[in-house]
């Protein structure tokens, strides 16, 4: 079985072509992959100078390159279009104008070679994300990396951060959720405050470590938001005016922002992100039957949280799956093992762009 996938949800054109097979027709968890192509076409360049990402700008790009890139697939991969058997596209959460250029692309190739379109999920996607251990392509089927149910899944990405209990595959209860901003969100916003590029969450991460092998000195305070809630909201905007507030105060008693005070705020900001993250799903953890815990999304490209998770799975003795490295941000193969595993979620049918769509739905 071949699958297209297509992502555009947001500032990335991703599309992979995915082969599944599967050992055990009782059990689709026993599926084995190998990637036969996978080009992921990122527009962080162009966004980089409106501070965020543009969605008629992102819309337009995408337009412009789905072709382009779906020609580029089928040349690398020596796969004809004839032998791809289904598409798996992002239907949402997203940009609503950026969701559409790869459904309407999905459609239209859809009805071309005779073949079903699935819908898929954007954050269940991130949930699969961490079933897969290889991207390369290679000649060789790979097993999915295996998971004990029910678990726990930390979603942290540019648009959201919600912690969800994941019953079984399509089944998923969102148990607490961000009630402003997403942590992405705040990374970047952070990194505005502090003159530094365009997705802000490298750049801080980057400061931050800095600061730790330096052993700077710890100066700046910043608040934990909601750590002590007896719930499993999360919040980071208070966080992000803490960090305004404490450039605003620096530069009025006659400070400058250089170096040191950015990776020093880069440090401080990091390390409250982590302790929040971290104490909300140990909450979560205790508060529900957990086999195995899972973390998705851009964010966990982020090596003080990735350390920060494996040492609570250690505490915990709670198996950890996070994506490898280059599935952490926005890509195809998430989205094509999703239409595979054929989830609730990614059910043939009408397929429109769905701006809010929920794991609860
Ligand atoms: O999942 P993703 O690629 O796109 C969305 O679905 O939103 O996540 C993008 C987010 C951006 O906010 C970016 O700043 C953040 O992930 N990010 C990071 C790191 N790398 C990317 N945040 C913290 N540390 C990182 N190393
Ligand atoms: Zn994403």
């Amino acid at each position: 079985m071949i699958t297209l996938g297509i992502e555009t949800s947001c500032d990335e054109t991703a599309l992979c072509l995915l082969e599944t097979r599967n050992s055990n027709p009782n059990d689709v968890l026993f599926t084995e992959y190998r990637i036969l192509g996978n080009i992921v076409n990122s527009q962080i360049n162009l966004h980089r100078e409106f501070g965020g990402v543009f969605p008629m700008l992102a819309k337009r790009e995408h337009i412009k390159n789905l072709p382009i890139l779906y020609t580029k697939l089928l040349e690398n991969s020596s796969i004809s279009e004839n032998n791809i058997d289904q598409i798996a596209v992002t239907n949402g959460p997203g940009l609503e104008p950026a969701l559409w250029t790869g459904i309407v692309f999905a459609k239209e190739l859809s009805q071309r070679l005779g073949i079903k379109i699935l819908p898929v999920n954007h954050m269940e996607g991130h949930i699969v994300s961490t079933l897969i251990d290889e991207v390369e392509i290679s000649k060789d089927f790979r097993e999915l990396r295996k998971i004990q149910l029910p678990a726990i899944a930390l979603l942290i990405s540019g648009g959201h951060t919600e912690i969800v209990k994941v019953n079984n595959l399509g089944k998923y209860e969102i148990l607490g959720n961000t009630v402003d901003d997403a942590v992405g969100e705040a990374f970047d916003k952070v990194a505005r405050m502090l003159n530094l590029p365009y997705p802000g969450g490298p750049e801080i991460s980057k400061y931050a470590e800095k600061a730790r092998n330096e052993n700077l000195e710890n100066k700046i305070k910043l608040p934990r938001p909601m750590i002590h809630s007896k719930d499993l909201k999360l919040s980071f905007s208070g966080l992000k005016t803490a960090v305004l507030y404490t450039l605003k105060s620096f530069i009025d008693g006659g400070g400058i922002i250089n170096e040191n005070l950015i990776k020093e705020i880069s440090r401080e900001f990091e390390n409250s992100v982590t302790e929040v993250l971290v104490s909300k799903v140990t909450r979560a953890i205790n508060e529900n039957e957990t086999n195995t815990l899972i973390i998705g999304g851009g964010v966990i490209a982020n090596k003080y949280m990735r350390k920060a998770f494996q040492d609570l799975s250690e505490n915990k003795s709670i198996p950890l799956l996070l994506p490898p490295h280059s599935l952490t941000g926005d890509n195809a193969n998430m989205i094509a093992l999703v239409g595979v595993l054929n989830t609730k979620n990614s059910l043939e049918g009408h397929v429109e762009a769905r701006g809010n769509l929920s794991l609860n739905d």
